[in-house]
């Protein structure tokens, strides 16, 4: 593993004794959008989501549907769980409350986004990180960005909010990877523009929901190339940082590189924002990447 150039690691704010409705100062906040803007992560080491009843029954892969790795809360329907009746009523009142832990925290944190951040899903992962992948693109324990395949983003960016809910006191563990911009350096020039009428034929076969951008194929291109390039698995400039359960982080994954090493039990939100909300749009990925091909991602 080679050493990381400190100047090239992504910043990592970790502030202590922060709850799910915690106030932030002006200072704080902007400091909270310069980190993740900048490819950064805030880490609440005591912002804990506590289990209410006996909600940790849902701590076990046994109410996975086996169709998926996550139990997936989109407005008010579960996915993904196996859970019926008084179960599966609780489970999506557990996650539900994750939600608006997690949509308070980012109010409160990320005033600059409010009236543009959308609440997208809300996920249960009761399986453990490592194991889990059916195939090498589905392997997260692999340094990747995110990238839908199915659900063209268009360039919208994917903020997500973690917190380890392990019971028995284990760590989820990351890897953090190089910076967006010298990961896509690295394996854009090999990307060629998408085909002329593809996105259209993988609309009309409803492979994708909606049109796939240029950015959307050339961004699921870095995440297969960068997971499927095992020297640079073996060899990128990478450092790991634990995560104790009780707590939380936040982080764009669509910008920052990121493996799941380990870990078991984990609670997830997913928001999107526009990319022309942000306080310094030209650190997008979109615009990074129109930058460096020299063409339009649209
Ligand atoms: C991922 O987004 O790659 C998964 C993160 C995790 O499971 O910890
Ligand atoms: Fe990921």
């Amino acid at each position: 593993m080679k050493e990381t150039d400190p100047d090239m690691e992504a910043p990592i704010e970790t502030w202590r004794g922060r709850s799910w409705s915690s106030a932030f100062s002006p200072e704080e906040t902007a400091r909270a959008v310069s980190t993740l803007e900048s490819g950064g992560l805030i880490v609440l080491p005591d912002c804990a989501f506590a289990l209410e009843g006996d909600e940790r029954r849902f701590l076990d892969p046994r109410w996975l549907d086996g169709s998926r790795k996550n139990i997936g809360l989109d407005g008010s329907d579960v996915s993904g769980t196996r859970a019926r009746g008084d179960d599966a009523r609780d489970l999506a009142a557990m996650i539900a409350r994750f939600a608006r832990s997690a949509a308070s925290l980012v109010e409160g944190m990320l005033p600059a986004y409010a009236h543009q951040i959308r609440r997208a899903r809300t996920s249960l992962r009761p399986a453990a990180a490592e194991g889990r992948a059916q195939s090498p693109r589905h392997d997260d324990t692999r340094l990747h960005v995110d990238a839908f395949p199915s659900r063209p983003s268009g360039g919208e960016r994917i903020l997500r909010v973690f917190c380890n809910v392990n019971p028995a006191g284990e760590d989820r563990v990351w890897r953090i990877g190089e910076p967006f911009e010298a990961m896509a350096s690295r394996f854009l020039p090999a990307i060629r523009p998408q085909a002329p009428g593809k996105a259209a034929l993988l609309s009309a076969l409803r492979v994708t929901r909606g049109l796939r951008t240029e950015y959307d194929h050339v961004m699921l291109l870095l995440h297969d190339r960068a997971k499927l390039d095992l020297d640079y698995q073996r060899d990128s400039p990478r450092r790991e940082i634990r995560f104790a359960p009780g707590t939380t982080w936040l982080c764009f994954s669509d910008q920052v590189m990121h493996a799941a090493v380990s870990g078991q039990y984990m609670m997830e939100q997913t928001l999107t924002l526009p990319p022309e909300a942000m306080v310094h749009p030209a650190r997008s990925p979109f615009a990074t990447l129109e930058r460096l091909a020299g063409r339009s991602m649209r």
